[in-house]
C-alpha cells in the first residue's frame, strides 16, 4: 500500500518543517508532542515558513490550504490513527527515544513505517528491543528540513527491503533526495563529513594559525564555492587524483585527530555562549545582527530551492 497518511511526533525545530514539508506536497499529516505549548509554537512556525515559500513561489496553492492539511493533536494516540508512515523528531535521547518507539509500536497501525530523524543514532540501537524491527528505520533530514532536499536514509539490518524502498520512493516522489547509506555509522555521511571540518576549523584556532573569521573567509571563497558544483569527488578528479595522492601522503600526518571536543569549545559552552541563541559564539551578535545572519541564510536557501524547482 502507497503511503498516504503521515504522523510526525515531536514538534520542534525539526518535527514542525517535517510537517509542513509533507503538507506541502499535498499529504495529510498529523502532528503531535509531549508539551500542548509546543505544538501553538509549531503551528505558528508552521504558518510564517510556509507563507516564505509561498512568497517566493515554492507553493503550487496558498499557504493555507497547505497548512490545513496539518492537525496539531495533543494525544499521542489521536495523532497515529490511521498512520502510514510515523517521523520520530523528539530529543536527541537513547532512552526517550527507545521509550517512545515501543509506545508507537503498540499504538500505531501494524502495517505503519516507523523513522527516527536523529543525527547520531545507530538505527540498530534504536530498533533493539522493536518487535517489528523490519519496519523501522532512520530518516535524517537536514534543518531546514523544508528547504534542504536530502535525507539520508540509513536501515538497520533488520529493516526490510520493502520498507526502504517505500520511504525512498515517498520521498522521491515529493521532490527530496534520498541518499541510501549502505551500512549504518554513527553520524551517517553528512555530519561526518561537516565535523570533520569543525575539528580542523577549531584545531587551526587553537594553533593560533587563524582567527575564526579569517578560517570562515577561506571556507566560503575557496573551496566552499565549488562544493555546489563538484561535491567531493568530483573536485578531486578535477583537480588530478595523482595531484591529491601527493597532497594526501605529506598532509594527513598533520591533521587534526583530536578525539575530544576542543577545549575551546568546552570553554565557550561553559561560559554560556551557545551562539545565536545566547547572544555571542565564536562571535558576537546584536539582536539585529542575529537576525540578519537567520534572514541571509533563509534568503540563500530559498534561492537554491527556487533553482532546484526551475532545474
Ligand atoms: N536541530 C537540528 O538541526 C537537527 C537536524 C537533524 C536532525 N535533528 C534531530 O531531530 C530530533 C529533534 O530535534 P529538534 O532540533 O527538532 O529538537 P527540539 O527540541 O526543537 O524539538 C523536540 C520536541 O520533541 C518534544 N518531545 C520530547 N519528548 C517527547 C515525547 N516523548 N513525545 C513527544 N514529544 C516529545 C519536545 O517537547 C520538543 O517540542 C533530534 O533527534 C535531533 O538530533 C536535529
Amino acid at each position: 500500500m502507497p503511503i498516504q497518511k503521515i504522523a510526525v511526533v515531536g514538534a520542534g525545530l525539526m518535527g514542525t518543517n517535517i510537517a509542513l514539508d509533507f503538507a506541502a506536497a499535498g499529504f495529510e499529516v498529523a502532528v503531535t508532542d509531549a508539551r500542548p505549548e509546543a505544538l501553538a509554537t509549531s503551528r505558528e512556525t508552521a504558518r510564517a515558513n510556509a507563507e516564505a515559500l509561498a512568497a517566493n513561489r515554492l507553493l503550487r496553492e496558498p499557504a493555507a490550504a497547505v497548512l490545513a492539511r496539518i492537525r496539531y493533536r495533543e494525544q499521542l494516540v489521536e495523532a497515529l490513527r490511521a498512520a502510514d508512515l510515523v517521523l520520530e523528531a523528539i530529543a536527541e535521547n537513547l532512552d526517550l527515544k527507545r521509550g517512545l518507539f515501543a509506545e508507537l509500536e503498540q499504538l500505531a497501525p501494524p502495517q505503519a513505517i516507523l523513522a527516527s530523524n536523529t543525527s547520531s543514532l545507530m538505527p540498530s540501537l534504536l530498533a533493539a528491543n522493536l518487535a517489528r524491527p523490519e519496519r523501522f528505520l532512520v530518516a535524517h533530514y537536514w534543518n531546514p528540513a523544508h528547504l534542504l532536499p536530502l535525507v539520508e536514509l540509513v536501515p538497520s539490518p533488520s529493516t526490510s527491503k520493502e520498507v526502504l524502498e517505500a520511504v525512498r520512493e515517498l520521498l522521491t516522489r515529493i521532490g527530496k533526495r534520498p541518499v541510501i547509506l549502505r551500512k549504518e555509522v554513527p553520524g551517517f555521511i553528512g555530519n561526518r563529513l561537516a565535523f570533520a571540518l569543525q575539528r580542523e576549523a577549531m584545531a587551526l584556532v587553537a594553533h593560533g594559525v587563524a582567527t575564526p573569521e579569517e578560517i570562515d573567509a577561506v571556507a566560503r571563497l575557496s573551496f566552499g564555492r565549488r562544493v555546489p558544483a563538484t561535491g567531493i569527488f568530483q573536485t578531486a578528479d578535477l583537480g588530478g587524483l595523482d595531484v591529491y595522492l601527493a597532497i594526501c601522503a605529506s598532509l594527513f600526518p598533520n591533521l587534526a585527530c583530536d578525539i575530544e571536543p576542543l577545549a575551546a569549545l568546552r570553554e565557550r559552552v561553559a561560559q554560556g555562549k551557545l551562539g545565536l541563541k545566547t547572544g555571542a559564539g565564536w562571535f558576537s551578535y546584536s539582536p539585529e545582527e542575529a537576525a540578519a545572519l537567520r534572514a541571509k541564510l533563509n534568503a540563500e536557501l530559498l534561492r537554491r530551492a527556487q533553482d532546484d524547482r526551475s532545474a
